[in-house]
């Protein structure tokens, strides 16, 4: 009863294609809205939704936020401007070794967006200026050999299992006051934006999607993003929202592992 139940419901789920790479694997990395190995500052003030980390720094490293350790037990903080936690590699009983681990999985989710993901659908889109392309991004492997940048209002289109990566070996920056905007059903969680440079979203833009980023993340006043921030260097906040997905990220990868097993 119980084996004929799970083989209807794999069989469901196997039945849902979706267009696109396959996801990233996020590991622990993907239970944290920010994560640096850097640090993270804020100007305050900042709302964030979602833990916060940094590892191996430690948490002399996180400014603006004003922490207050967390009694009794002093394995992580608190700050007004961060619903959630905030760990840091210095804090006490297991939150070292949890932040390795978390730090781990987030270069090996960089290293895999990175890799080979299959034929690229568009290389050097439009020498990576994608503004004339924003009318609709559909799904698929965007792969460029420069910088990306985002200039005008942007949409991302296509539905909730299918899949984005935007590869890209330079920056990739946002320009002021725009708006990368989620169409028929798309998902921040499903977005993948591998930055080998830094990312920078100007003044009041607005971003959606994972940034796995070999070095910073800039975002300037009043600017926010729906997804996470996986940075290998530093994050800076200036009165930002970051909001991480509601949705889980293994949606896609369920399929994909049903996929496998049927
Ligand atoms: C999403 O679109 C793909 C085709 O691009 C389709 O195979 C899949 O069933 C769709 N998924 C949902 C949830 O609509
Ligand atoms: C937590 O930190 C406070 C302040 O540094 C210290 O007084 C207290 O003993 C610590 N508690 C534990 C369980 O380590
Ligand atoms: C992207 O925009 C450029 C410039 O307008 C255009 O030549 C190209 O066909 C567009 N590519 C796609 C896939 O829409
Ligand atoms: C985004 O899509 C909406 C709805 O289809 C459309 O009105 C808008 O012009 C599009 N934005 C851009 C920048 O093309």
């Amino acid at each position: 009863m119980t084996k004929f139940v799970l083989i209807a419901a794999l069989g469901a789920i196997a039945s849902v294609s979706a267009a696109g790479p396959p996801a990233v694997l996020l590991g622990k990395a993907g239970n944290y809205a920010i994560l640096s190995k850097a640090g993270i500052s804020t100007v305050p003030t900042s709302v964030i939704t979602g833990d916060i980390g940094v590892s191996p720094i430690d948490s002399m490293a996180i400014t603006g936020f004003s922490l207050a350790e967390d009694p009794p037990n002093n394995a992580s903080a608190t700050s007004s401007q961060v619903t959630g936690n905030v760990y840091a590699a210095n804090y006490a009983m297991t939150t070292p070794a949890d932040l390795t681990v978390t730090i781990g999985d987030m270069e090996i989710a960089y290293t895999d967006a990175a890799g080979e993901k299959g034929t690229p659908d568009h290389m050097n889109l439009n020498d990576g200026d994608l503004g004339p392309n924003c009318t609709r991004l559909g799904p698929g492997l965007y792969k460029f050999a420069s910088s990306v940048k985002i200039p005008t209002d942007c949409n991302i289109s296509g539905n909730s299992t299918d899949t984005w990566i935007f590869q890209m070996s330079g920056d990739l920056t946002m320009a002021a006051n725009k708006r990368v905007t989620l169409h028929g059903g798309a998902l921040a969680s499903n977005i993948f934006w591998q930055v080998a440079g830094f990312v920078e979203v100007d003044v009041g833009a607005h971003m959606e999607g994972i940034l796995l980023v070999k070095t910073a993340a800039h975002f300037r006043t009043g600017s926010s993003l729906n997804g996470r921030i996986l940075a290998q260097t530093i994050v800076t906040l200036q009165s930002s929202t970051v909001t991480q997905p509601t949705q889980p990220d293994s949606g896609r990868l369920l399929a994909q592992t049903a996929d496998i097993l049927v």
